[in-house]
């Protein structure tokens, strides 16, 4: 695993999101893996900000998202393809056609996470997956416990999740009980991994990635076995590093 260690979250994010501008100009239709949640909103922010500024061009370029809430469709303000208009497509020239986020809603659940592992094959896999890291080592939404050789699937969130998740719902009991997810075989496919940390209470979760114990009890850990990751934490996430 790469490190590199920055002062601050907006540092954190710069650094983010020169590795993707790099990415999409060096191949234009580059297939992104992306996430939700606090920590990489710095970095669609840079990302929105160098096209407006700049005019790096998305026209060509394929996304995948990490996860979605079962339950939570498009138009619900916290599902996570809401949270992806919003905060990035919306402001990039990227087709929303092109841009995939698994369905939520799915009759047939299952028969969504094998859909969404044959739409990466048939994208070409993914070039670049950004990551954030969850309190308890998760990766996506694969709690600990999740195999190392889980493709996406169905997961029922840990309590620990959902409480962490709770500060954008109106109440904990708001908060869904299963999502799907990419499972860590198909985040260890992608050709590059950049994981983001930022903030002191992500500090234990780094500590212990960077330990090296590999253990599905910490999924994170699967990190090891991939040769091509950079982790960027700010000073904060890195303060119980001795
Ligand atoms: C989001 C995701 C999660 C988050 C993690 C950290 O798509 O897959 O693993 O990256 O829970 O969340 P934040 O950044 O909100 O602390």
């Amino acid at each position: 695993l790469q490190l590199l260690e920055t002062a601050d979250y907006t540092e954190m994010s710069r650094r983010a999101a020169d590795i993707i501008i790099k990415q999409v100009k060096e191949k234009p239709n580059a297939v992104l893996g992306l996430a939700t949640g606090s920590t990489v909103l710095g970095v669609y922010r840079q990302l929105a900000a160098d096209h407006r500024q700049h005019g790096t061009s998305y026209r060509l370029v394929r996304t995948v998202n990490l996860d979605e809430y079962v339950g939570l469709g498009p138009d619900h303000p916290n599902s996570y393809r809401y949270y992806m208009n919003q905060h990035l497509f919306a402001h990039l020239d990227i087709p929303l056609h092109e841009t995939h986020v698994p369905d939520g809603l799915a009759a047939d659940l299952d028969e969504e996470c094998r859909r969404y592992e044959r739409l990466i094959d048939e994208l070409g896999g993914i070039d670049l997956q950004l990551l954030g890291i969850g309190r308890n080592g998760h990766i996506g939404f694969n709690e600990p416990g999740t195999p190392f050789s889980s493709p996406t699937h169905v997961v029922k969130l840990a309590p620990l999740t959902r409480e962490a998740n709770a500060r954008f719902f109106p109440s904990l009991d708001d908060v869904p009980r299963y999502a799907i997810t990419m499972g860590i075989a198909t985040i260890l496919r992608s050709r590059r991994i950049v994981l983001l940390a930022s903030g002191e209470e992500k500090a234990e979760a780094i500590a212990r990635l960077l330990e090296g114990v590999v253990t599905p009890d910490w999924p994170a850990s699967a990190l090891h076995l991939h040769p091509d990751v950079t982790i960027i934490a700010d000073c904060a996430a890195l303060s119980l590093i001795p």
